[in-house]
């Protein structure tokens, strides 16, 4: 059923709780477009780091970030892209070291707020699915569905450890664990835009459910809040 006009959907959660896979299949299941806020975090935390500036220095990031040129595409498989001045950086922000850089760079409130209008201008023009960690509280604080998507972190490290498994390139159970529990205390404690439940979203727990009960759930809320 179409609708008549934009809606806007935010998700926000913890690392690994599935935000991005998710966000991507009901965004095509819907026919909007999904942003992926965090790809956004990621490559400023290149850019601070091509500049060789402090991951934890505001004052050096408000010194760099006018020449920040960053840019999002869609490719034909409707796919973002991120550019950081003109070159395609999609698959070097997906590298571990970045995921780190990335949590210290988003805990910058010059970054925050530098990257703030970006993000809103996405969803002005049309209807999006956006994740994040501040989507329902700061950047669309009027999203007409604001969900909380989480998982326990022991699921989230399994899920991390299997599909590393899976890629050929293991890693420690317990390493992941203490990762995801770093980034969680990252990105819920620093001042700037913490990791907040919205007072005014929906909360699903993945934990125990498979990527499609997950994916029939979060549906399932989107439709019954917009009555699509
Ligand atoms: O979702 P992700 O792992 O790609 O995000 C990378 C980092 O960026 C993560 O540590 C938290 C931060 N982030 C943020 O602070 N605000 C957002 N809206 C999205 C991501």
């Amino acid at each position: 059923m179409e609708n008549k006009k934009n809606y806007s959907v935010a998700i926000d959660g913890p690392s690994g709780a599935g935000k991005s896979t998710l966000a991507r299949s009901a965004a095509r299941e819907l026919g909007i477009l999904y942003v992926d806020t965090g790809a956004i975090y990621r490559t400023a935390a290149l850019f601070v780091r091509s500049r060789g500036a402090d991951p934890d220095s505001e004052a050096e990031a408000a010194a760099i970030l006018p020449d920040l040129k960053i840019s999002i595409g869609y490719g034909a498989d409707g796919l973002q892209r991120m550019y950081l001045d003109g070159e395609d950086v999609s698959d070097a922000i997906r590298l571990p070291e970045v995921s780190m850089l990335a949590s210290r760079v988003s805990s910058l409130p010059a970054v925050r707020a530098f990257l703030l209008e970006m993000q809103r201008s996405l969803a002005k023009e049309q209807s999006v699915i956006m994740d994040g960690r501040d989507i329902g509280t700061v950047v669309l604080p009027g999203a007409d569905v604001k969900i909380f998507l989480t998982a326990s972190a022991e699921e989230r490290a399994r899920r991390r450890f299997l599909e590393l498994e899976k890629r050929g390139t293991p890693k420690d159970y317990d390493e992941l664990l203490r990762e995801i529990e770093e980034r969680d205390y990252n990105d819920s404690h620093r001042a700037a835009a913490p990791l907040r439940q919205p007072e005014d979203g929906v909360t699903l727990d993945t934990t125990g459910l498979d990527f499609r009960q997950s994916l029939e759930r979060l549906l399932e809320i989107i439709r019954g809040r917009m009555a699509l």
